[in-house]
C-alpha cells in the first residue's frame, strides 16, 4: 500500500523506513527494504506485520547502500507473510508495487516456460521476473523495464531497481498515485508527497501511463505515449513531523477533537460571513442540472447519503447514490442533465476513481469534495470542494467525514439558492447556523466521559444495532462501520422504521441498541421504534440532544445528550458522540485503534 525509494548519495535504509513510516496511515501488514550494498549486493529486509518488525530484522543482519526501495504492503494475493512481502526480486532486480496486476497468471505461466520460477503467490512477484527476463534476452535496464511494464493490464504504481545499474531508479505509474521528489543531489520516489516530507517539498505528481527514470540528480519522464515530457514541479505542504498523537493516545482521537477546526477551516473556505453568502453556487451549473450522482466509498459514502438530504430539501435537486465499486458496473443511465459528485478523503480510492473517470467518459460534469488537494480525484475532477481537516492519519475516518458534511451543506445551500428555491434570507440564517457547528461540536465531545463509562459495556458483546431516520439512518450506518473497523464488534446500521421488518428478531435481553435521534420532526416516531426494542429487552444507548432527553420517557438505559443545534448542522453535531462510542470500545478492548487489521487507509485497488 506504500512505496518509497531514494537514490541518493548517503545511506539510505535508515531513511527509508522513516519514509514507510510516515506511510504507516495508509494500513499495511508486512513491510521490507531493498538496497544495494557498497560491494554491489542487493540485500532485502522484510517482515509480516508492523514496523517494527522490519526494524528488528534490520538491527539483527544490519545493511546499507546509497540507492534502496521500500514498501509497505495490504496483502491482496497472498496471505501478509514474509515471503510475500515486498520488494520482490528476480536475478539482479528487486521491485515494489501497489495495485493489481490482473494478468498475473498468465504472465506467471509464462515465465515458468521461460525459467523464472514464481516463489510466492503474488501478482507483483511477476514484474520482478518479467524484468528479469529482458535483462537476459540481452535489453539494457530502460528497455527492460519498459517491456515488462508493456505487458502489465491492472493498476500499478511501481519502483524497481537493478544491480547493474546502481544509479537509477525505475517508476511506472497506472492507475496508482506515484510521485518524484527532487532533491539537492538525490531523487526519491514514493506514494504520497507526506512519504517525501522531510527529504524534499519538491515533488512531481506522475500522471496516468507516465513512467520516469529517477537518477540523484535528475528524473526523466516518458508520458502514455513514451514521449519525453515535461511535468510541473509543486512546492508539497506536507510537512515531516505532523505525524504526531500530542496528547493524545492515538491519532482517532486526536482527530475526532480535531473537528472544530477541521469544520472551521472548511466553513472559511466556502462562507462569506459579512456577506452572509455561500460561496459555491458556481461549482457545477445547478441551475440546469435535473440530477445529482453522489459516488463514494466507506464513510465518505455515508457523508453523500447525509448530503443527499439537503440537496433534496433545500435545493429540491434529485440525487442518486451509489457505493463506487458498484457504480459502473451496473451500466448507470446518465443523462444530459445529469452531474457526478465524488466524495473522497484520499483522493486515491480507486473505485471512486474509476466512477469519476466513467461519469466524466459519459459526458457528466464532475465535482469532487476532496481532502488530499494533490490528489488524482482533485486533478481530475471538472471542479472541487476541498475539505479542509489536514491530514488524516487513523484509517477509520472522522475529522474529514464531518468536514464532508460540511462541505456537502455548504454545496447544498449554494444550489438552493441557485435553484431559485432559497431566499437571500434563507442564506444568510444558514450561514449563521453553520457557523455555529465548530463551537456545537466542541460542546458535544464535552460527553466523553460519560461516552466511556457506556464503552465498557460495549467491550462485553458481540453484536450491536444502530438506528436511525432521516438523516441519522446514513448515521446510524456511519456509527456501526465505526464500531465495526475498529473494535471487531459486530454491529449494523438500520432505519428505524424497517427494524421491524427483520432485524427485530435479533433483539433479546440485554442487546445494545444504539437509537441516533436528536429531536427533530421524526423524534417521536423513532422514539416509538425505541420502545419497540426496549419492550423486547434491548439496552438502549439513545444519543439525543437536550430537548429530545426532555421527552425521551424510560425506554433508554443510557442517555448521551448533545447541545441544541439548528436542523442543518445537528448531523454533523451528532457524528461526535458516534465516533467516541466507537473510540473509546475500541481503546478500552486494546485493538489497533489507528490500524486496525485488514484495513486500509487509501484503497487503490478495486
Ligand atoms: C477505506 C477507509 C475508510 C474510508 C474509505 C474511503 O476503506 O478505511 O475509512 O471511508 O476507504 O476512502 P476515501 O479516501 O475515498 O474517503
Amino acid at each position: 500500500c506504500g512505496i518509497v525509494g531514494i537514490v541518493g548519495s548517503t545511506q539510505v535504509t535508515e531513511r527509508l523506513v522513516d519514509g514507510l513510516r510516515r506511510l504507516e496511515y495508509r494500513g499495511y501488514d508486512s513491510a521490507g527494504v531493498a538496497v544495494i550494498t557498497p560491494q554491489g549486493v542487493l540485500e532485502r529486509r522484510r517482515a509480516p506485520g508492523k514496523i517494527a518488525g522490519l526494524d528488528q530484522a534490520i538491527a539483527q543482519a544490519p545493511t546499507d547502500g546509497v540507492i534502496g526501495i521500500g514498501h509497505t504492503r495490504w496483502a491482496t494475493h497472498g496471505a501478509p507473510t514474509l515471503e510475500n512481502a515486498h520488494p520482490h526480486a528476480s536475478g539482479a532486480v528487486a521491485i515494489v508495487h501497489n495495485g493489481i496486476i490482473e494478468n498475473f497468471q498468465e504472465l506467471r505461466t509464462e515465465l515458468k516456460a521461460e525459467g523464472f520460477a514464481c516463489v510466492t503467490p503474488t501478482d507483483s512477484e511477476v514484474i520482478a521476473h518479467l524484468i528479469a527476463s529482458g535483462l537476459k534476452q540481452g535489453l539494457n535496464m530502460a528497455a527492460a523495464f519498459n517491456a515488462a511494464v508493456d505487458r502489465l493490464r491492472g493498476a500499478y504504481a511501481l519502483a524497481a531497481l537493478n544491480v547493474d545499474e546502481p544509479g537509477a531508479l525505475y517508476v511506472a505509474r497506472s492507475g496508482c498515485p506515484l510521485v518524484v521528489g527532487l532533491g539537492e543531489s538525490e531523487g526519491y520516489v514514493g506514494s504520497d508527497s507526506l512519504a517525501l516530507a522531510g527529504w524534499t517539498n519538491k515533488v512531481i505528481y506522475l500522471e496516468e501511463g507516465d513512467r520516469a527514470v529517477v537518477t540523484a540528480g535528475d528524473v526523466r519522464i516518458l508520458d502514455a505515449e513514451q514521449r519525453p515530457a515535461n511535468r510541473e514541479v509543486h512546492v508539497s505542504r506536507a510537512v515531516a513531523g505532523f505525524a504526531d498523537k500530542g496528547e493524545y493516545r492515538h491519532f482517532m482521537e486526536k482527530e475526532i477533537h480535531e473537528q472544530p477546526d477541521a469544520i472551521a477551516h472548511t466553513l472559511s473556505r466556502y462562507v462569506d460571513v459579512d456577506a452572509g453568502r455561500f460561496n459555491t453556487g458556481d461549482l457545477l451549473d445547478w441551475a440546469h442540472i435535473n440530477r445529482l450522482l453522489s459516488t463514494a466509498c466507506g464513510t465518505a459514502f455515508y457523508a453523500g447519503a447525509i448530503g443527499k438530504h439537503w440537496f433534496e430539501a433545500h435545493a429540491r435537486l434529485a440525487v442518486e447514490i451509489d457505493v463506487a465499486s458498484e457504480f459502473r458496473y451496473r451500466d448507470p443511465v446518465i443523462g444530459p442533465n445529469d452531474a457526478a459528485l465524488f466524495i473522497s478523503q484520499s483522493g486515491e480510492t480507486a473505485d471512486t476513481l474509476a466512477a469519476l473517470r466513467y461519469c466524466k467518459a459519459a459526458g457528466a460534469k464532475t465535482l469532487a469534495v476532496v481532502n488530499v488537494a494533490e490528489s488524482s480525484i482533485a486533478r481530475e475532477a471538472d471542479a472541487i470542494a476541498q475539505t479542509q481537516a489536514g491530514p488524516e492519519i487513523g484509517v477509520a475516518s472522522t475529522k474529514a467525514f464531518t468536514a464532508q458534511l460540511t462541505a456537502l451543506a455548504c454545496l447544498a445551500i449554494g444550489a438552493g439558492r441557485v435553484r431559485g428555491v432559497l431566499t437571500e434570507a434563507d442564506e444568510a440564517r444558514f450561514v449563521t447556523e453553520l457557523l455555529e457547528a465548530p463551537r456545537l461540536i466542541n460542546a458535544a465531545l464535552a460527553s466523553e466521559p460519560q461516552i466511556e463509562a457506556i464503552a465498557h459495556r460495549l467491550t462485553q458483546v458481540r453484536d450491536v444495532l444502530y438506528l436511525g431516520r432521516g438523516v441519522y439512518h446514513p448515521l446510524a450506518m456511519e456509527g456501526a462501520l465505526k464500531l465495526k473497523e475498529i473494535s471487531y464488534i459486530h454491529a449494523e446500521g438500520y432505519a428505524a422504521g424497517e427494524l421491524k421488518h427483520g432485524p427485530i428478531a435479533l433483539i433479546e435481553e440485554g442487546t445494545p441498541v444504539v437509537v441516533a435521534a436528536p429531536y427533530d420532526a421524526l423524534f417521536e416516531k423513532t422514539l416509538s421504534n425505541m420502545q419497540e426494542v426496549a419492550a423486547r429487552g434491548a439496552e438502549v444507548i439513545l444519543i439525543t440532544d437536550d430537548k429530545g432527553a426532555s421527552l425521551a420517557g424510560d425506554g433508554a438505559a443510557h442517555v448521551v445528550t448533545m447541545p441544541d443545534c439548528p436542523d442543518l448542522i445537528r448531523p454533523i453535531v451528532a457524528a461526535a458522540p458516534i465516533q467516541l462510542l466507537a473510540y473509546h470500545t475500541a481503546s478500552l478492548k486494546g485493538t489497533d485503534v489507528d490500524q486496525p487489521r485488514n484495513l486500509a487507509k487509501s484503497v487503490t485497488v478495486e
